[in-house]
């Protein structure tokens, strides 16, 4: 959803030059929109992100964690290669349905699936198509560094990991909302990222910041 009215005029320049939604994108959005599913999708700047990570690294395997209604996923699978695949995980049916049926109008039905099922019970399924090239936490947050873990072990030297929503829209900082299972999950997800040997990473100051780590 292009909410530029919402930019300053420098963000609608970026918006409008680097990272426009195309219709079919906006058309995805929209009907995500009427049919209830929630508006916390990644916006236009983290997808060309995304798109700039995999077309420089030439990933051709991306694993995603939290599909919602795939838009991230069609940012994704454009930028694969015509023999790269796109697995994404998620927990609600009425998410990954409506996910299918964009996937297949926008072309991108044989690169991209999406697996139903809490994430923790479908990773575990994934090792035979291990390890991936970049992978994309973007789900509940409690669960983070589990999901970080889970990365790992499904990586090779390069493979590129991203989790979005490092902030959570400043509460990551809140001393009075710290008891949060959520604001803890991200939190040692963070801590995690930042320390662990295997990685070097970064976080990326897009919207609500995205961390990124490559492996060593
Ligand atoms: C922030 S949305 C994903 C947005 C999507 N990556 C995008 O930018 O278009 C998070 C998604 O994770 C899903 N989710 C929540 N808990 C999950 C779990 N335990 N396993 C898998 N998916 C989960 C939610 O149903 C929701 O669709």
């Amino acid at each position: 959803m292009s909410k530029l009215s919402n930019l300053s005029p420098y963000e609608q320049f970026l918006r409008e030059n680097f990272h426009t939604d195309d219709p079919a994108l906006q058309r995805l959005q929209a009907e995500a929109e009427k049919e209830g599913l929630p508006p916390i999708s990644i916006g236009p700047e983290q997808g060309k992100f995304l798109q700039v990570l995999i077309q420089a690294s030439g990933a051709r395997k991306v694993l995603e964690v939290g599909c919602l209604g795939g838009y991230s996923g069609a940012w994704m699978a454009r930028a694969l290669p015509a023999d790269g695949r796109l697995i994404s995980l998620e927990l609600e049916e009425k998410h990954a349905a409506f996910t299918r049926r964009q996937w297949a109008s926008l072309g991108l039905a044989d690169k991209a699936e999406v697996r139903v099922g809490p994430a923790l019970d479908t990773l575990p399924g994934l090792a035979e198509e291990a390890p991936f090239d970049l992978i994309f936490i973007d789900a509940d947050k409690n669960n983070y560094p589990a999901y970080l873990e889970w990365a790992l072990r499904y990586s090779k030297s390069g493979t590129i990991i991203l989790g979005d929503n490092v902030s959570m829209g400043g509460r990551l900082v809140d001393q009075d909302r710290q008891e949060s299972p959520a604001i803890q999950g991200m939190r040692r997800f963070a801590e995690a990222m930042a320390a662990d040997p295997r990685l070097v990473s970064t976080v990326v100051p897009y919207a609500d910041g995205i961390a990124m780590g490559v492996v060593k």
